[in-house]
């Protein structure tokens, strides 16, 4: 499967992030207090460019990080972005993020189900979990609005910024999947 995927639901459009959306991508990501629970809040837009470099420019290769922007259809504007890491050759995690003025429209769980259809339709996926902060609850309700169930809380698995927090492990089934 090469760069050009792109998933199309009645208002979105997910495509492959590319370099030119730094600054569209730094304009959300960069507000520190909606992405409290986020591991990676960027500075700069160098901090952006660094992050882009680093994920896959291919889908589905085990070990790596593949980047969607999510784009409203109509207004054309990058409103966010759900990234897959392809844990290995069966299984994947997600992680979502929208920009504040965009959120409580219903648009991350409409993103998230195609991508979840689409990794276990087409890609076959056995299992897809997130991991998440037990304080993030807009996240948890996203997980459990799409039919996660929790399977795990890690006790102070996560240091960041210097600071352990506990780790939610939310997952569904290839077979528990129905749309
Ligand atoms: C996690 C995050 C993506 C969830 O965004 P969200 O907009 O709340 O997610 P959903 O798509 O589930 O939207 C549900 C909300 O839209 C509302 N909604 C409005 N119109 C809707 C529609 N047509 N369909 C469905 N829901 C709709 C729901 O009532 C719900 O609102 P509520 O939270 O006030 O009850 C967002 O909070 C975020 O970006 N957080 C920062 C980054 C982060 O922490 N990510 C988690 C790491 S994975």
């Amino acid at each position: 499967m090469n760069k050009k995927i792109e998933l199309r639901t009645e208002r979105l459009t997910l495509r492959p992030v590319s370099a030119k959306d730094a600054k569209a991508v730094f304009n959300y990501r960069s507000d520190a207090d909606t992405n409290k629970y986020q591991r990676w809040i960027p500075q700069t837009i160098n901090d952006v460019d660094e992050f882009l470099n680093k994920v896959s420019s291919k889908i589905n290769q085990a070990g790596t990080w593949f980047q969607f922007v999510i784009i409203e259809n109509g207004t054309s504007e990058i409103i966010g972005d759900l990234g897959i890491h392809f844990i290995d050759d069966n299984q994947a995690e997600l992680g979502c993020t929208l920009a504040r003025n965009r959120q409580g429209n219903g648009f991350a769980v409409e993103a998230l189900r195609s991508v979840v259809d689409y990794l276990f339709k087409t890609l076959n996926k056995h299992r897809i979990i997130g991991s998440v902060d037990p304080q993030n609850l807009k996240s948890i309700a996203m997980l459990e609005r799409l039919g996660f169930r929790k399977e795990a809380h890690f006790k102070e698995s996560i240091l960041i910024d210097g600071k352990w927090v506990d780790d939610l492990i939310y997952a569904i089934l290839n077979k528990e999947w129905s749309r």
